[in-house]
């Protein structure tokens, strides 16, 4: 995340070592850690070469690989700007604008430049404005920046969990949600959906932008489906098939089945759903 005196993100310098826990690192060019695997990757703004040495010496661990990369190149090829989604316009934190959504991105997904989040956004928008659904509460699974929360909370859904397992995402919704004054509306809870599946029963909408496997084991759990409206992404088209068969396709009706790039976007309501009656 940014942190004074740091106003933008520019070259990063990454590390990943064999370590299982997060450090206590308390370096002013720090941007975060994620925990992936029973590794730590270190994001840092400037060369941290002599501290990775150091921390390699002090916890007997060892460098899997480094790199350093332009911001841009790790939002492969964007430069993150402003931009439009359905009636938001989000910008990031740096640039000084009055923008609906503000954003520190920082380096966990959820920027806006993929497809999926733009896809998810303009249709976390649509519904959610569509008065004859009064969506009044909603699950957010991988949340990232928090986007997407953020974005339901601005056109007044009430009560919105967010739920990541990467804690460097927990942290930057966090701090989004008080950038947008959402706060008190979205709970940002670090939580691996593989362990703990999500509680989806009286939830209006849950959003699901997530990754093949992990929505193949949600999608074949009855238990999931206990929710009014789902959307639901982050597969390719080849990765349909196995997708298609993990849902009890007769409790379930599509809404909607389209695609940007090759990437798919399904929004799917339970036959029972309230949203499908009258
Ligand atoms: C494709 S990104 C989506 C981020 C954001 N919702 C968006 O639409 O841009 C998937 C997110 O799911 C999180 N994630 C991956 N596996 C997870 C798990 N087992 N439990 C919880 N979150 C997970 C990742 O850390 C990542 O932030």
């Amino acid at each position: 995340m940014l942190q004074s005196p740091y106003t933008r993100y520019q070259r990063l310098f990454v590390y990943h070592l064999d370590l299982p826990t997060i450090p206590n690192l308390d370096d002013p060019d720090l941007i975060g850690v994620w925990i992936e695997d029973n590794t730590a990757v270190l994001f840092f703004h400037r060369n941290k070469d002599a501290l990775v040495a150091e921390l390699c010496r002090q916890y007997a661990c060892t460098l899997i690989y480094q790199a350093d990369l332009d911001y841009e190149e790790w939002e492969v090829g964007h430069e993150i700007g402003s931009f439009t989604a359905g009636s938001f316009r989000v910008a990031p934190i740096w640039e000084k604008s009055d923008a609906d959504i503000i954003l520190d991105p920082s380096v966990v997904f959820g920027s806006g430049f993929h497809p999926t989040t733009r896809c998810c956004l303009e249709l976390v928008d649509k519904y959610v404005r569509a008065p004859e659904l009064a969506i009044n509460s909603m699950l957010d699974l991988g949340c990232g920046t928090g986007l997407l929360s953020i974005a339901a909370a601005k056109h007044g859904v009430k009560r919105i969990t967010a739920i990541d397992n990467n804690p460097l995402a927990c942290r930057v919704a966090e701090t989004n949600c008080r950038y947008n004054k959402v706060q008190k509306k979205i709970s940002v809870e670090e939580q691996d959906l593989r362990n703990r599946p999500p509680r989806t029963a009286g939830v209006d909408l849950v959003v699901a932008n997530l990754y093949r496997g992990l929505l193949e084991e949600l999608f074949s759990r009855p238990d999931f489906w206990q929710a009014n409206l789902y959307i639901l992404s982050g597969f390719l088209k080849s990765m349909e098939p196995p997708l298609l068969a993990a849902l009890p396709a007769d409790k379930l009706r599509f809404l909607e089945r389209t695609r940007k790039d090759q990437w798919c976007i399904w929004v799917v309501a339970p036959r029972e759903s309230v949203f499908l009656q009258g």
